[in-house]
């Protein structure tokens, strides 16, 4: 773990496993997540991340491993665990019959806060959270978005110090997405300790201080964004050319690179930085070529994965642009 953190962990866990009949679902799984950080599990769909989840949240058991959660064992203090955490499902707690005020004063009761405590949370939560103009409306009229920020404000609720948030931002459209990222980002502002999963690999760059890739119920590498990146070669600087002759002239010049008829482009490995931009520009002045654009291409946690699993994490609706809208849950 790349952790030098000295803050203590919030969670620790090892060799979790679990399987289910003969199909391993996790295959010896180990964690330090420190407190009040965003740790962030990264896996494609079926990889095992609502599963360890559950079984940090004491709603699942392992089959073998250890795990401590807020200083508490998993197993033998399990009812202070559950103390000392908030759950948000992949799957909506929120009562559609409802409006969002009574879907949080039913969470403060379920919590025993007393009734003044309770109204003065839920009211701060509707404020906090940009509800309360809908604070009245039942929650079967709002929006994915909406009710993502209702079901998270309900894990608030009682202020807990470790939040788990199963897929947080599936399935919203891009100005919700960045809404819950700034509210997840505030939490842990105020000291809070988040465990994250994931499909995206933008939202593990944007938010997590570090990030484990799940695989097959495998951790098969961690650390932060910028170490992960470190793992993998694929900078590079990408020239465009206004034809053939010039692309095959500026080809000739530059020894590794690789060029594309088609798209009249030529890829050269680069870090990035301004003295290696300024050497290619250097070489591109004394061919006296053209190139019509020049891209700078710095690895992304997309190559990390390609890299580490051989194959694209392309397989899911995590492509930003392209996303659903909120589906029936
Ligand atoms: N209760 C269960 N019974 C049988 N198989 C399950 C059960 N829960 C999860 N699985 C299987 O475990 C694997 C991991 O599931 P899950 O943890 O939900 O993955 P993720 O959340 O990463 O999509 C999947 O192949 C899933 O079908
Ligand atoms: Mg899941």
């Amino acid at each position: 773990m790349s952790t030098s953190t000295t803050a203590p962990a919030a969670i620790t866990a090892l060799g979790l496993r679990k399987s289910y009949g003969d199909k391993v679902v996790l295959d010896g799984i180990d964690l330090t997540i420190p407190k009040g950080s965003i740790f962030a599990l990264l896996g494609p769909n079926g990889a095992g991340k609502t599963t360890t989840v559950e079984i940090l949240s004491t709603l699942i058991a392992a089959d073998s491993g250890k795990a401590q959660i807020a200083g508490y064992d998993m197993v033998e203090q399990a009812e202070r665990v559950r103390k000392s955490i908030g759950v948000t499902g992949q799957f909506s707690a929120v009562d559609n019959l409802l409006t969002a005020e009574e879907n949080l004063m039913l969470m403060a009761d379920l919590n025993h806060l007393p009734k003044a405590e309770g109204r003065r949370r839920t009211a701060d939560l509707l404020e906090r959270f940009d509800l309360t103009e809908a604070a009245k409306k039942t929650a079967a009229t709002f929006s994915g978005g909406m009710r993502r920020k209702l079901d998270l404000a309900m894990t608030l609720v009682a202020a807990p110090g470790i939040i788990f948030l199963d897929e947080p931002t599936t399935g919203l459209d891009p100005r919700s997405r960045r809404i819950m990222w700034d509210l997840i980002r505030d939490l842990v502002r105020q000291g809070t300790t988040i465990f994250l999963t994931t499909q995206y690999l933008e939202e593990a760059d944007q938010l997590a201080d570090n990030i484990a890739l799940l695989d097959h119920g495998k951790l098969i590498a961690e650390g932060t964004a910028d170490e992960l990146k470190r793992l993998i070669p694929g900078g590079h600087v990408r020239l465009q050319f206004a034809d053939a002759a010039q692309l095959a002239a500026a080809a000739s010049v530059f020894g590794v690179a690789t060029s594309d008829e088609e798209s009249l482009t030529l890829q050269i490995p680069s870090d990035g930085s301004t003295t290696n931009l300024r050497a290619i520009l250097d070489v591109l002045d004394t061919t006296e070529v053209h190139a019509e654009s020049l891209t700078v291409h710095t690895p992304d946690l997309d190559d990390v994965f390609l890299t580490l699993t051989g194959r694209p994490k392309t397989d899911d609706p995590a492509h930003l642009p392209h996303q659903p809208k909120e589906s029936a849950r």
